[in-house]
């Protein structure tokens, strides 16, 4: 069920069942993060192999103490101007925390989620949730109460709805690395805002197939129809005689025999662009095409994790 009812949401999460919750960056699937029956059944609904591990989501920065040991101290004044925020921080953590929870891992994921309903939500219960995104394991995340509705609507028992995502991509993840601060996945928080506090950081650019440090499956977002990237005009020349569905940041002229342009900003704002990007790549998978067609963002700002979720959504075209 869909509704917007804090108290009834935290009713089912003590119970030791699973909601989705909203957060400014994307839907998760919440449960009880200390409880390892309801954190087993977040895997099991989602499909997700258990050894990519949880996000767990706090209310507050004070509360980072309960579940980790000290923080490095670069990251502390990451943590003290980005959370709430789309920023998660891996940390060592406490036993507290179950082992399932980060796939054995001695470091957790935490984040505090800014979002007024969830942080209500969290000030009712007194154990975090751990929640990855609310889509079964391999598809676009989910970025209204709709999208968690059309695919794990008849697994869960409620949906919280916080209205459309406002960041729209995932968190920004970082941890202490070999090189000093770390981003292991780009997000919702620019790596120039990171950069701008703490000077310059190592970037994991890669995916790789099992991650130990913040997971990244190289194939992932994936829509159902195949996904090309790369410059749209030639893009159109090659398969514009198929039936497609074109994504653009702006859109600047596409003109095609047969199919839909999808705009991510008119005014080429990355910010907007990253707020209607999994939005847009679920209308495209529901369209009657055979294929989509979608060109690279500037790598500044949040371009940079849109082109990471775009890669990682695609087909590699090398052989084609
Ligand atoms: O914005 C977000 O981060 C959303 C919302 C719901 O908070 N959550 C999210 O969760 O994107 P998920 O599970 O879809 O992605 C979390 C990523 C995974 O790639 C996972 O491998 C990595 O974080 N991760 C989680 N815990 C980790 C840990 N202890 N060590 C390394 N990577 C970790
Ligand atoms: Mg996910």
């Amino acid at each position: 069920m869909i509704g917007n009812d804090v108290w009834q949401a935290a009713q089912y999460l003590k119970r030791g069942q699973l909601v989705a919750i909203p957060t400014e960056t994307v839907y998760g699937l919440a449960g009880n993060a200390l409880d390892g029956e309801a954190v087993a059944a977040i895997f099991e609904t989602k499909g997700r192999p258990s050894f990519n591990p949880l996000i767990v989501h706090i209310k507050g920065v004070e509360e980072i103490e309960k579940y980790c040991e000290t923080m490095p101290e670069p990251l502390q004044v990451l943590a003290k101007c980005f959370m709430p925020g789309p920023l998660t921080l891996l940390l060592n953590k406490k036993s507290i925390i179950p082992d399932l929870v980060t796939a054995g891992s001695e470091r957790v994921a935490i984040r505090v989620p800014n979002h007024e309903m969830t942080l209500q939500l969290l000030s009712q219960l007194n154990f975090p949730l751990a929640a990855p995104s609310a889509n079964p394991f391999g598809y676009i995340s989910p970025t209204t109460a709709q999208h968690v509705q059309n695919q794990l609507g008849d697994k869960i028992p409620y949906i919280l709805d916080g209205g459309p995502c406002t960041v729209g991509l995932e968190s920004t993840i970082v941890g202490m690395g070999e090189n000093g601060i770390t981003v292991f996945r780009k997000g919702g928080l620019a790596i120039e805002d990171i950069e701008a506090l703490a000077g310059p950081v190592f970037v994991m650019e890669h995916s790789v197939s099992r991650p130990d440090a913040p997971g990244m499956l190289s194939s992932h977002y994936a829509p159902a129809r195949p996904l090309l990237i790369g410059d749209l005009s030639t893009l159109v020349q090659k398969f514009g005689s198929h039936k497609v569905a074109v994504i653009s940041l702006t859109n600047r002229g596409i003109v095609l025999k047969d199919g839909f342009v999808k705009v991510l900003s008119a005014k080429g704002d990355l910010k907007e662009a990253a707020q209607n990007l999994f939005g847009v790549l679920r209308e495209c998978d529901e369209l009657p095409v055979q294929m989509i067609l979608a060109e690279w963002m500037p790598e500044r700002g949040l371009g940079r994790a849109i082109n990471d979720r775009l890669r990682r959504a695609s087909v590699d075209i090398s052989n084609i």
